[in-house]
């Protein structure tokens, strides 16, 4: 389905989306400690959901043969029992909102299952029960909006909603409670997806609310500019979703996928409100968007956490740039998304997908670097426009290692110890996760590098940091609670890709997620080498002033860091201070520090305690956005 997603109707004079940051809505002091870990952990995402869905292959056409045909592969295939679970039915299922008691009907000629009789029909539990008797997971599809997204860019009706403006109305809005007691205690759904474009695209200018078809409601979120989006009303409709979830599953089996596609700022927040939250618009089958979608999500290590992932979107593998005449760019994709402990939802018709894409969905090796139970999300050692190091740690401490290639010419990449922070007199072993070749280096090695190829291994040494990590190495145990951007901002480092919805009408891709100088790991928050007072730091981690992270602590024993304000920092005049907090108790604070006043190292004894709260606070309002650096942040075991 091609759709037009830029509207300048909506860009204009919008004056009453105000934009308000996320502190807005925290207590008063948020940089007060408070001994607990915030990052989202309700329902069941301990590691990235694996699964189905019917968007990417069959868009709003769908029907009950199309996905059970795809479970029942997932099944013979052995896919399920490496951990493909969830079949999600995306946008299309809905026939309309019965009036007026306001029940969802299912569209019966597509689901003829659900075509029971009595009060209650039609039913999707025959349906789930379906997919649960197959030992699967089953999940649907709503929107914040009164409207879905299909509604707003649909070519033709055919698949639509049907009936009178209120009755074609199916989305979540101002049905919260009903729908998710319909989808999860009546119909048992595992999974819901809670889609955007009913707070988009139904503004009072839209051309669809003139035409007198749909409703209007705001516009409240804006794709193209954070500062047109009313960041706390689409957060409270999260928050009242997770409310009815928690309510309806009394078990805690259920998960909710955020898609408001990175705008609203939620590449900050998503972590705080659901199982996975995506970062970018939609992914299709062509090289460029698979670059946006990646990018939005390869900075973003310090926002995911065990229970809350960052979705650079389903996988296309199977179609366009990496279908089975694209093994190079299909193998990328997935081992990317490996690295990124992205969802690993596959998106393509699975009754007919040829062995060699199976066999890549199928590599134990690589949904084990997704599924580790650690959830650290990887980051880049080696970052450029054409080439990037990707490393993550694992729970065994071995480390998952990509190198990626994302432009067109071949390179001889010089793999290096330190990129893996190992030491380098010890032997390193390297596992190529798609051959099993086994190999090893002291000191450094080169590895070629085709185009748009991303070569992953399994890495093994011994630890740089003798009886601990760097936090940078573990950012699944690191949540910036309050990140310290008070301007969300566009992030100019996201690939802009020609291949967008408009094509080339309007004025181009222009940068549209927020989140630049968010916290990163072994960066600068504007994407430097992390420096304090000309030192650098090739570990650690980068944050703005006025921020506070929470840091899960597993058994060790001290923390210690060189801290100071980085040398990005434009604000040469103010002061910040660090503090150190453990289970909401002062363990350590540095003097106030200025730009060039040379790392201060702080150290505070942890054991026993359970989070560690890293606090920078500026003398004055004016020092706000000015990036400090936690130096070779580390826990210690001994
Ligand atoms: C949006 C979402 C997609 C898909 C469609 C359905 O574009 O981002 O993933 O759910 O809507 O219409």
């Amino acid at each position: 389905m091609s759709r037009r997603r830029i509207k300048a109707t909506l860009a204009v004079g919008f004056a009453t989306a105000l934009l308000s940051s996320p502190i807005s809505a925290a207590p008063q002091d948020p940089l007060a400690p408070t001994g607990r870990w915030s990052a989202y952990t309700a329902g069941r995402a301990e590691t990235p959901p694996m699964g189905w869905s019917t968007w990417n292959a069959f868009a709003t056409d769908i029907d009950e043969e199309k996905i059970i045909g795809s479970a029942q592969r997932i099944v013979d295939t052995g896919l399920a029992a490496k951990g493909y679970r969830y079949i999600n039915i995306d946008d299309g299922w809905a026939l309309k909102r019965r009036m007026p008691d306001g029940r969802m009907i299912v569209r019966t000629d597509k689901f003829p299952s659900a075509d029971v009789k009595g009060d209650d029909a039609p039913n999707f539990r025959p349906f789930t029960d379906r997919l649960h008797a197959m030992g699967l997971k089953a999940g649907i599809y709503s929107d914040l909006g009164r409207n879905t997204c299909s509604e707003a860019w649909s070519l033709t009706d055919t698949d639509l909603p049907k009936g009178n403006v209120l009755e074609r109305e199916v989305g979540l809005h101002g049905r919260i409670d009903q729908d998710i007691a319909l989808y999860f205690a009546k119909w048992g759904f595992d999974f819901i997806k809670v889609d955007g474009c009913g707070l988009r695209d139904y503004g009072t200018d839209s051309a669809r609310v003139r035409s007198g078809k749909f409703r209007a409601l705001g516009p409240i979120l804006d794709s193209g500019a954070v500062t047109r989006t009313d960041i706390p009303a689409v957060q409270a409709l999260f928050r009242q979703i997770n409310v009815a979830l928690a309510r309806e599953n009394p078990d805690g089996d259920y998960l909710l996928s955020l898609c408001v596609w990175g705008a609203a700022n939620v590449r900050a927040w998503g972590k705080d409100y659901g199982g996975i939250s995506r970062t970018s618009d939609d992914i299709s089958p062509a090289w460029g968007r698979l670059l946006v979608n990646y990018d939005t999500t390869v900075t973003r290590s310090l926002y995911a956490h065990p229970g809350s992932w960052n979705d650079p979107d389903m996988l296309h593998i199977g179609a366009g740039d990496f279908d089975a005449d694209h093994l190079t760019e299909a193998r990328s994709h997935f081992a990317l998304w490996a690295m990124l402990n992205a969802p690993l939802m596959i998106g393509t018709d699975l009754r007919k997908t040829p062995k060699a894409l199976l066999d890549i969905f199928g590599n134990a090796d690589i949904i084990a670097i997704d599924q580790d139970p650690a959830g650290n999300q990887a980051t880049l050692a080696y970052d450029s426009s054409d080439l990037q190091i990707l490393v993550k740690t694992l729970a065994s401490g071995d480390k998952a290692l990509a190198i990626f290639n994302r432009g067109s010419g071949d390179y001889d990449v010089d793999l290096n110890a330190s990129h893996l922070k190992f030491d380098d007199s010890a032997p390193i072993e390297l596992v190529d996760l798609w051959t099993r070749q086994k190999t090893s280096f002291a000191k450094t090695t080169r590895l070629h590098v085709k185009p748009r190829e991303t070569l992953i291994f399994r890495a093994r040494g011994t630890r740089l940091l003798q009886g601990g990590y760097y936090l940078s190495e573990q950012p699944g145990t690191v949540n910036p609670a309050v990140d310290g951007v008070v301007k969300p901002t566009a992030d100019p480092t996201i690939f802009r890709t020609a291949a967008g919805w408009a094509g080339t009408n309007g004025a181009g891709d222009r940068p549209s997620y927020a989140g630049w100088g968010g916290a990163r790991a072994d960066s600068a928050p504007y994407g430097q080498i992390l420096h304090v007072a000309g030192k650098p730091f090739a570990a650690g981690i980068g944050i703005l002033a006025n921020s506070r992270m929470e840091v899960r602590n597993r058994g060790a024993t001290r923390f210690t860091s060189m801290v100071g304000v980085d040398d990005s920092a434009t604000d040469k005049r103010g002061s910040v201070t660090f503090l150190v907090y453990g289970d909401g108790k002062l363990l350590a604070t540095s003097s106030p520090l200025k730009w060039g006043t040379p790392a201060q190292r702080l150290s505070a004894s942890v054991t026993g305690t359970k989070v560690i709260e890293l606090v920078v606070r500026g003398a004055s309002a004016d020092n706000q956005q000015m990036p400090v650096t936690w130096g070779e942040a580390a826990l210690l075991e001994r």
